[in-house]
């Protein structure tokens, strides 16, 4: 008898109970496949629920949340709530009281995907940007004052413990051991590559850069280390894609090269993430947002959320499970869904899902 995963489903908003249904219809198809059982609790949070109770979550929610194996997120965001509300009190909130500290965002072209980078193709972007997800300007540290005055002073600080960093780049380099290009048989050595601006941040970077290299050279001697300044990496990240393996970053650099990560691989249809706290709970979520125009009409596109359901039986340790349902997924994007956009896939959502799923199943 195979293992049996508890997991939390945050459809939320917009068109993210239409991608949820989806991957869940795959995940049960992997479940069969590979032999584990999901049990299911479905909870309603999201800007509905918040526009008829104001509340955003629930008092004892989060500890609710916590008994869970891993949490699996449709999309936050509701046209009728003022944006940064349930960004800072659901999104940003779960992550910081979950302590996801790591979140993971790979950045691979599947075959058939087009991209906006001339000439390159899957062998050349295939790439994961570990971003730390709990400390930088997201922590909250600043304030403002004397506001609307001549004289007004706002400030938010990036501020980073050395606990922080080192958990993250501890994690980065396991990552790296089992996820590296070597480890995936594309290469002869595992590399990991800091991000950061040593040139310029020489307080936070420079412990970023002590930290990176001393555990590396103790525990990781064997994976290779480099180094990239932020601005440069955007840079080739479009240039030569085909340098990275495994980055390792701080949280408002890695939200801002995922972005750009993600248009490079098909853009937001596509783009997956896991929210991960190594030795707690994990959220697992398509990075595309709500999308509230295409609501109910069955035409979102429901890979990404695939993708990352795709991630979460990786971190629960079905990796087999995880890879059968991403090679279904690039099956897919090889033999049938020719164009990514919402409504001009050529199929349903619930087509979709029914094709992802049969690959599975099958293969
Ligand atoms: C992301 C998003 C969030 C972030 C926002 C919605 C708070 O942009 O997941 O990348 O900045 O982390
Ligand atoms: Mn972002």
């Amino acid at each position: 008898m195979g293992k049996s995963y508890t997991i939390a489903v945050l459809p939320g908003d917009g068109t993210g109970p239409e991608v949820v249904r989806e991957g869940l219809k795959v995940l049960k198809a992997a479940s069969k496949r590979y032999g584990f059982s999901l049990q299911l609790t479905s909870f309603d949070f999201g800007g509905e629920r918040y526009l008829k109770t104001g509340e955003i979550l629930p008092a004892g929610a989060v500890e609710e949340l916590r008994k869970f194996n891993a949490i699996f997120l449709g999309a936050i965001g509701h046209p009728d709530v003022k944006p940064g509300i349930l960004e800072k009190g659901l999104l940003l909130n779960l992550r910081f009281e979950l302590d996801q500290y790591i979140n993971l965002r790979p950045v691979k072209l599947y075959p058939g995907v087009e991209t906006p980078i001339k000439d390159k193709g899957p062998a050349e972007i295939d790439y994961t940007v570990i971003r730390e997800n709990s400390g930088d300007v997201y922590a909250g540290i600043g304030g403002i004052m004397m506001k609307g005055s001549p004289h007004e002073v706002a400030e938010q600080t990036m501020v980073y413990t050395r606990y922080q960093v080192e958990r993250c780049i501890r994690y980065a380099f396991e990552y790296t051991r089992t996820h590296g290009k070597k480890a995936r048989g594309l290469s002869d050595v595992n590399t990991l590559a800091l991000v950061g601006k040593t040139n310029v941040l020489t307080y936070v970077f420079d412990l970023w850069e002590r930290v990176f290299h001393e555990v590396g050279a103790k525990d990781y001697p064997e994976v290779k280390r480099d180094y990239y300044h932020v601005d440069a990496t955007c840079m080739w990240m479009i240039k030569n894609p085909e340098w990275f393996d495994i980055l390792v970053t701080a949280n408002m650099f890695g939200d801002i090269i995922t972005d750009l990560g993600a248009i490079t691989q098909g853009g937001m249809g596509i783009a997956a993430g896991g929210n991960i706290n190594p030795g707690g709970v994990s959220m697992f979520e398509p990075i595309g947002g709500s999308a509230p125009k295409y609501t109910g009409m069955n035409v979102i596109n429901p890979l990404a959320a695939i993708a990352s359901a795709s991630m979460m039986m990786d971190t629960l340790g079905e990796r087999e499970a995880a890879k059968g349902i991403e090679d279904a997924v690039m099956y897919i994007t090889q033999h049938k869904v020719k164009n990514l956009g919402a409504g001009k896939m050529g199929y349903s959502t619930s087509e979709v899902g029914d094709m992802v799923a049969d690959r599975v199943a099958s293969a």
